[in-house]
């Protein structure tokens, strides 16, 4: 569903993907993992059109996607969900979903409302005056409404508490579980292991494992080394 070939990607003069691969099919969930500043929010902006890469391909659907704007991209069918959990603070939980909602199935508000309880219990509440992590599930609610057949998920569960994260990851993976295709990514190894059809591990700027579960599971003390390094 997703192709990425060969990606350089550059901040001004400064070179911060080099010839990344990554592939994603309909209904996996891949994981891109590594340390603080190795490029896996940069990837996913290049995917995106935000930070657009000098030389390689996207495709998505067999389309080559590489030189559209982002607004073009999200059109053609990927949603994005960047760290930085942006909500209308002066809408309500409700509104926020409304101006997102683009029709289609599966996702619509009854359907986000099962997967994120709280923003049922919240939903008239403004954005500004919820939690994070109720800010973080409103954020990828708000995503999903426009019906996404890929979406990128940039550090979901950053700088949440230990219980909230578990709860998140419960939501990620009955996302996944529902047939969302999506492509996430983690500082933490152990909830990638256990919900991800595939693992790519970044560092400075460059895929330097790539494994499916099984097999990174079976490497995981090997994972565990690169990302620790
Ligand atoms: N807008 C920018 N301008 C210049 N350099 C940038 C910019 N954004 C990121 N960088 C640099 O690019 C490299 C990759 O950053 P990126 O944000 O993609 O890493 P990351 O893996 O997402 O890190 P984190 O875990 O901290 O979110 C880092 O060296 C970072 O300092
Ligand atoms: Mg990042």
């Amino acid at each position: 569903m997703l192709e990425c070939r060969q990606i350089n990607t550059f901040y001004g003069p400064a070179h911060v993907l080099f010839d990344i691969d990554i592939d994603v099919e309909q209904g996996q969930m891949v994981c891109l993992i590594g340390r603080n500043g190795v490029g896996k929010s940069t990837t996913l902006k290049s995917i995106m059109g935000l930070a657009p890469p000098t030389s390689g391909s996207v495709r998505f659907e067999g389309r080559d996607i590489t030189r559209l704007p982002p607004h073009r991209i999200a059109q053609a069918g990927i949603g994005y969900v960047p760290e930085d959990r942006r909500v209308f603070a002066d809408l309500t939980v409700e509104e926020n979903l409304e101006v997102a909602e683009r029709g289609g199935a599966p996702w619509n508000l009854p359907a986000v409302f099962e997967l994120f309880p709280p923003l049922l219990e919240f939903r008239h509440r403004r954005g500004g005056l919820l939690s994070g992590g109720q800010q973080q599930m409103l954020t990828i609610a708000r995503t999903l409404v426009g019906n996404p057949r890929l979406l990128l998920i940039d550090e979901p569960t950053e700088g949440l508490s230990p219980i909230v994260v578990k709860t998140l990851e419960g939501m990620i993976r009955s996302l996944k579980e529902k047939g969302q295709t999506m492509l996430l990514a983690a500082q933490d190894l152990r909830f990638s292991l256990s919900v991800a059809d595939s693992i790519y591990v970044l560092d400075h700027g460059r895929v330097i494992y790539h494994a499916p579960r099984d097999q990174a599971q079976a490497e995981s003390d090997r994972i565990r080394s690169m990302l620790s390094v």
